[in-house]
């Protein structure tokens, strides 16, 4: 559902904030070169992003599914001087792309692009350090959305912030009966997370220049 008016104004709003610079336009263009998904957040999203991690002064970011680097640069440029946003990726042709993407946006001091499976990325983080983390955002691998949250809860303080991108899908979501990995997992996730004490949580709805989807925002209690 991609409405002419919901494109419209996403990009007049994108235009009048001038949102989008070479950098990230750059960014893009080398998805669609590379014949990666397009599945990047929009410069609306991404400046949504960048304002969530200034409210929560955030120092240290991980994020699951680098893709092409694009919201790994919008969330990589809301960091403090000495933040450190770690981003992990499965596939190492998208790694690859991402880290270049990263050097051009001048953030390859702050930005750690990883290559691997992130269960087993965490846990190696989990061993080697207790340091907290102040804003989590799973992009990939929509099955495994709980198990993600549950460590992100773990390594989170009081305001930390854990954010799931794709929790509408078009709105599948709505469809209990259905047999699509991603909106199972994505049905189980929002079900959690509307009984989950240990943090409150809104859900929005996301139209634009993207398909129509939705993002959920939970703050640690
Ligand atoms: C899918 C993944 C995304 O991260 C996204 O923003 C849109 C779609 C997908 O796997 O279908
Ligand atoms: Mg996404």
């Amino acid at each position: 559902m991609k409405e002419d008016i919901f494109i419209k104004v996403d990009t007049y709003l994108s235009d009048l904030f001038s949102l989008e610079d070479d950098i990230l336009k750059k960014t893009e263009q080398s998805i669609r070169d590379h014949k990666m998904p397009e599945h990047s957040i929009s410069a609306n999203q991404g400046q949504f992003l960048f304002l969530l991690a200034k409210m929560c002064n955030a120092q240290r970011i991980i994020e699951i599914g680098t893709l092409g680097g694009y919201s790994t640069i919008w969330l990589g440029r809301a960091l403090h001087e000495f933040g450190k946003l770690t981003s992990i990726e499965i596939d190492p042709n998208f790694a690859k792309i991402a880290k270049k993407n990263i050097k051009n946006a001048g953030l390859e001091n702050t930005v750690e692009i990883i290559t691997g499976d992130a269960l087993q990325v965490l846990n190696d983080i989990h061993s080697n350090s207790n340091e907290k983390v102040d804003l989590f955002f799973m992009d990939a691998d929509k099955p495994n959305y709980i198990t993600y949250f549950n460590w992100a809860l773990q390594h989170s303080r009081k305001g930390s912030l854990i954010i799931a991108d794709n929790v509408i899908r078009d709105g599948k979501v709505l469809d209990k009966n259905s047999t699509d990995k991603k909106v199972i997992g994505v049905r189980k996730y929002n079900k959690m997370l509307s009984k989950n004490p240990y943090v409150t949580t809104s859900i929005l709805q996301q139209i634009g220049i993207k398909d129509y989807d939705g993002i959920a925002i939970s703050v640690v209690n």
